[in-house]
């Protein structure tokens, strides 16, 4: 029995050991997974047969390998949050981790996917979260192997940080596109909230069955003001009707982040309000200042990103919108500050991320 326990502490020792020569000391956290859709994709969709995909100029036009999935001109959110961190190396997506590099974190956003299984279906195939959360399942079975026992990468998950930010396919490529999918017509928008969060605090329990103790979730931005949209209502200014159904689901995602915080004493929870923070999405529609995309975007397949091959508009760092959903780099860069130390008390609950990876 002592054998045994000292067993598994050498091993711990040992792993942690190598932990610090893998990050060279500098992460604030030993690893970091990342759960979501378009706005934390790295590359997942690449090889598969949808429309949702990103792997061409221009994107990627100011990332240092070019267009590699990422649906926007430089780094992402998961990015630059791992910059934040003090990771050296951006973390790997699933469909091309190999190796170690597994035990820092791995990557499995998917453009369009969503909560539901059938979100973003009519773009193609996709992973939503339920197969992520397969896929982290067969990581975790790999890491095994690796660290050579079940109780030390139990051990090491504890310590990593998870960030799951997913949701809006559930209302831009499912409720909001009746005529691909029933939920519309079967559910009020309260009613699908509640359905959302309801399937989602289900796959965030598995997360937590799998070891996960610190992870942020974010919430969803104002869709009603991103330039698809707008074209689609034919308006100038937001979409008070979308905004009104993304803001149902925030505020039960918000709810759900209590009852999870006091059903697992163990772990924390904590809601990135990204409603609030993108606001500066409707003060440049309100402005009327550069509050359309930089890229030419398509209005055939894949309607709504950038045209392939096509150059940019100059002034990338000063639009807020890359192409018709998501944000430029810059756009990330002024989210994700914020979601990782809070400029106003509101942009996270009950924490900001740099609070919630010191949390014990
Ligand atoms: C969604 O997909 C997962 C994984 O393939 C499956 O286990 C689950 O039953 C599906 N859910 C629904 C509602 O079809
Ligand atoms: C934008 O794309 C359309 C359709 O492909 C094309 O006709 C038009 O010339 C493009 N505009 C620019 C500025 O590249």
């Amino acid at each position: 029995m002592i054998a045994r326990v000292n067993n598994v502490t050498i091993t711990t020792i040992l792993i942690i050991l190598n932990f610090i020569i893998l990050v060279h000391g500098a992460s604030k956290v030993p690893c970091y997974f990342i759960f979501g859709d378009s706005l934390l994709d790295n590359g997942n969709n690449n090889n598969l047969n949808t429309e949702a995909k990103a792997n061409y100029p221009p994107y990627g036009i100011d990332f240092p390998n070019g267009p590699t999935g990422r649906f926007t001109n430089g780094r992402n959110m998961a990015d630059i949050l791992g910059e934040l961190l003090g990771f050296d190396n951006y973390i790997p997506p699933f469909a091309s981790a190999t190796g170690r590099e597994i035990l820092q974190g791995v990557n499995y956003a998917s453009g369009s996917a969503g909560i539901r299984n059938e979100t973003g279906s009519h773009l193609g195939n996709q992973i939503f979260l339920d197969l992520q959360l397969q896929n982290h399942h067969n990581t975790i079975l790999r890491m095994v192997d690796l660290v050579g026992n079940r109780v030390a990468t139990n051990a090491h998950l504890n310590t990593c940080l998870y960030i799951v930010g997913i949701g809006s396919n559930d209302y831009i490529n499912n409720y909001l596109v009746p005529k691909h999918y029933s939920t519309n017509s079967l559910y009020t928008p309260s009613q699908y909230a509640t359905l959302l969060v309801q399937q989602y605090a289900q796959q965030l329990k598995t997360l937590y069955e799998d070891g996960a103790r610190k992870i942020a979730l974010f919430g969803l931005s104002q869709i009603g003001c991103i330039p698809q949209e707008l074209q689609k209502h034919n308006t100038r200014k937001c979409v008070d009707s979308t905004n009104e159904a993304i803001q149902l689901f925030n505020e039960k995602l918000k709810s759900l982040v209590t009852n999870l915080n006091n059903n697992f004493p163990q772990a924390k929870f904590t809601y990135i309000n990204m409603y609030s923070i993108s606001s500066i999405m409707s003060t440049y529609i309100n402005l009327n200042f550069l509050n359309y995309p930089c890229c030419n975007v398509s209005t055939t397949t894949a309607e709504g990103q950038c045209v392939s091959g096509q150059a940019p508009c100059h002034l990338r760092a000063a639009h807020m919108f890359w192409d018709n959903f998501h944000p430029t780099e810059n756009g990330n860069v002024i989210a994700i500050m914020r979601a990782y130390n809070s400029f106003l008390p509101s942009d996270s609950y009950p924490m900001d991320i740099s609070h919630l990876i010191q949390s014990g």
